[in-house]
C-alpha cells in the first residue's frame, strides 16, 4: 500500500510535468529553430548585410530571437527541475517510509527481514523509470513535436507511394483548369489556366512581374500541386508521379537558379554520380560547353555555396546544362536569359531549337523578345489568368496596334533588353 501510494504520487508529478512543461517546451523549440534560421540566413547574405550596413540590425534581430528562446528555456528549466527534484524527494522519502513500515512489520512479526529488504529493492527498481522519465521529459516532447511536424508536412508525399512504374514520358503536356492559391489568401495566384502543348512544341509565357509565371512553372514541373485542376504529362498527373522516376525526364531551370556547393560537373549531373560523357553532352546541348571550358578548372571548377564563385550569367548557363542533363522530355525554363549577354542568349536560342528538333516540349518564361523567335505559341499571363494565348503571330499581331508593345515587338528583335508587353 505504501508503494502504491508512492507510485500514484510519482505519476501525479509526471502528469503535472507534462501539463506544465509541454507548451513552453514546444514554444522554445520553435523559437530556437527560428533563431537558427535567422542566423544562417544572415551569414549567407553577409555580402548585402555588410554593404548596406545591416550587420548591427541583423545581430540585434538575432539577439531578440535568442532572448525569447532563453526566456522560455528559463521557464522550462524551472518547471522541470522543480518537478524532478520533487519526484526525487518523493522517491527517497518513499524508501524511508517503506523501510519504516517494514521495520514495524518485522517488529510485530508480520514479516521477515528478508521481505523488508526485498520490498525496498523492488520498489526502488519499479519507480526509477518514472523518475527518469520526468528528468528526460524534454527529449520526449522534442521527439513527439518533431514527429507531429513531420506528419503534418509529409501527407503531400503520400501519393508518391504508387509502385507501378510508368513508361518514360513523350512530353505531351496538358494543363486542365488549374487553380492555385495559398491558405489564408483570398485571391488565387493562378486562376483557371488551361492549355495543351504537343511534344516538340514550345510556348513562351510572358507577363508583368507577380503575374504568377514562376508559380505556374512550379505547377508545371509538379513540385507544387494545384488547388484544383490538374497538370498532365502524357495523361498522368505530374504531381503524383514519383519524382525519382520523373526527374530524369524533366528539365527545370528555376528563376533563382539554385546551384549546389560542388563542382560544375557535379551540378550538371544533378549531384549524382558524374558520368562525364553525359555531363559534356548536356553542356553541349545547352551550348555551354565552351563557356565551361573557359572556367579556371573547366568542368571541375568549384561553384561555391549557391554558385557564389560564378558570375550570374555563368550560373545560368550551368543551370541550363543541369536542366538538359539526361533525357529531358519536358523542359521548363524560368527566365533563363535574365543574366545572359548577347552571346549567351544566342546560345540559348540555339539550344532551344536543338531541343525542339529532338521533340522536347518546352515552356519558357521570359521578359525578353529575341527568344520568342523559337517559340510556337505565346501566352500572356496577368494576375494569374491567361489574358491572351495563341500562335506567335496572333499575339504579336494585334499588339502592333498598341504603341508601347509594338515598340518592343517590332523594333529590332535582337535588342536583348526589349521587354515583352510589360
Ligand atoms: N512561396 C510563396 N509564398 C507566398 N506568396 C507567393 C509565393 N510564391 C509566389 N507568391 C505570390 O504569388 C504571386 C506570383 O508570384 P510569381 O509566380 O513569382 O510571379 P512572377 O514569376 O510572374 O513574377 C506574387 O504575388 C507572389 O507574392
Ligand atoms: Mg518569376
Amino acid at each position: 500500500m505504501v508503494a502504491s501510494a508512492g507510485a500514484v504520487i510519482l505519476f501525479g508529478i509526471a502528469w503535472l510535468n507534462e501539463r506544465l512543461s509541454r507548451k513552453p517546451l514546444e514554444q522554445m523549440q520553435l523559437e530556437s529553430r527560428e533563431a537558427g534560421r535567422f542566423a544562417d540566413q544572415s551569414v549567407s547574405h553577409a555580402e548585402v548585410a555588410a554593404a548596406l550596413g545591416m550587420s548591427e540590425n541583423l545581430s540585434n534581430g538575432w539577439q531578440r530571437l535568442s532572448h525569447k528562446v532563453l526566456h522560455h528555456q528559463l521557464r522550462v528549466n524551472r518547471i522541470v527541475s522543480f518537478l524532478s527534484s520533487s519526484s526525487r524527494f518523493v522517491r527517497q522519502f518513499l524508501q524511508v517510509a517503506l523501510l519504516a513500515t517494514g521495520a514495524w512489520l518485522v517488529i510485530n512479526q508480520f514479516a521477515t527481514i528478508g521481505v523488508m529488504i526485498a520490498a525496498t529493492i523492488l520498489l526502488g527498481r519499479a519507480l526509477a523509470p518514472v523518475e527518469s522519465a520526468i528528468a528526460g521529459w524534454k527529449s520526449l516532447v522534442d521527439a513527439r513535436s518533431s514527429y507531429g511536424r513531420l506528419k503534418k508536412a509529409l501527407p503531400e508525399q503520400d501519393n508518391e507511394a504508387s509502385t507501378t512504374q510508368l513508361p518514360a514520358p513523350v512530353g505531351a503536356l496538358s494543363v486542365e483548369n488549374v487553380m492555385f492559391g495559398l491558405i489564408g489568401q483570398e485571391r488565387p495566384i493562378i486562376n483557371r489556366v488551361s492549355f495543351t502543348l504537343d511534344p516538340g512544341n514550345a510556348i513562351a509565357i510572358v507577363g508583368p512581374s507577380a503575374a504568377g509565371k514562376s508559380t505556374l512553372a512550379r505547377l508545371l514541373v509538379g513540385v507544387w500541386k494545384p488547388s484544383t485542376g490538374v497538370v498532365r504529362l502524357d495523361g498522368a498527373d505530374i504531381s503524383s508521379w514519383p519524382r525519382e522516376q520523373l526527374g530524369p525526364h524533366i528539365g527545370y531551370l528555376p528563376q533563382s537558379i539554385e546551384l549546389f556547393a560542388g563542382s560544375v560537373s557535379e551540378n550538371i549531373a544533378r549531384m549524382g554520380e558524374v558520368d562525364s560523357a553525359a555531363v559534356v553532352e548536356a553542356a553541349q546541348r545547352a551550348n555551354a560547353h565552351e563557356t565551361i571550358l573557359r572556367l579556371e578548372k573547366g568542368y571541375d571548377t568549384s561553384v561555391g555555396n549557391g554558385g557564389a564563385f560564378l558570375s550570374a550569367g555563368q550560373r545560368q548557363r550551368v543551370a541550363l546544362a543541369r536542366a538538359l542533363y539526361g533525357t529531358p522530355r519536358l523542359v521548363i525554363l524560368d527566365e533563363p536569359n535574365s543574366n545572359l549577354d548577347h552571346e549567351g542568349e544566342a546560345a540559348l536560342l540555339e539550344a532551344i531549337r536543338g531541343l525542339k528538333s529532338q521533340g522536347v516540349t518546352i515552356v519558357v518564361i521570359t521578359h525578353r523578345t529575341p527568344i520568342l523567335a523559337a517559340m510556337d505559341k505565346v501566352m500572356l499571363l496577368r494576375d494569374g489568368a491567361i489574358e491572351k494565348q495563341g500562335a506567335l503571330s496572333e499575339i504579336i499581331g494585334p499588339a502592333r496596334a498598341k504603341p508601347a508593345e509594338a515598340a518592343a515587338m517590332a523594333s529590332k528583335p535582337e535588342a536583348s533588353t526589349a521587354s515583352v508587353g510589360v
